[in-house]
């Protein structure tokens, strides 16, 4: 079986500020710069989900995208559009950087999609900050493998 990708984009904006109570604020403007203005700021993300579509001649392609569509509004975009990402619970012990924010939204996608089907997360911050995730190197939540450690 031919497998292609596809990938889909997704749009939210959201407002964050870089910060971490284990740091002192010196240590957290050294780690942050203006990422850690009290007020915090705001990005219009765009998140690319890329899923893997096993080919035939006659139906095509194998993913619903209808589906697809509706699962990462539900899961993700319904969460963070015009929310305050450092009040999301998963959040509580973690920092806002795209890169956490990348592993999240690939666990909330993953358990709701087929077995194997995605492949990749990939999330645009800023005009220059792009941050991806291809999954861990077996299939078992992120979650548990210590993000949060
Ligand atoms: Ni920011």
């Amino acid at each position: 079986m031919v497998q292609a990708s596809v990938t889909k984009r997704y749009r939210f904006c959201a407002a964050h500020r870089l910060h971490t109570d284990h740091f002192s604020p010196e240590e957290n403007w050294a780690a942050f710069g203006k990422c850690n203005n009290p007020n915090g700021h705001g990005h219009n993300y765009v998140v690319l989900v890329t899923v893997s579509s096993a080919v035939s001649a006659a139906i095509g392609g194998s993913v619903n995208l209808d589906r697809l569509d509706r699962i990462v509004d539900e899961q993700v975009v319904a969460r963070f559009d015009h929310h305050d990402l450092n009040l999301d619970p998963e959040f509580a012990n973690c920092t806002t950087t795209g890169e956490n924010l990348v592993l999240l939204i690939w666990d909330l996608l993953v358990k709701h999609l087929p077995a194997g089907q995605l492949e990749k997360v990939g999330l645009i911050e800023t005009r220059d900050n792009y941050f991806e995730y291809a999954g861990p190197a077996s299939e078992t939540s992120v979650l548990r493998e210590g993000r949060h450690g």
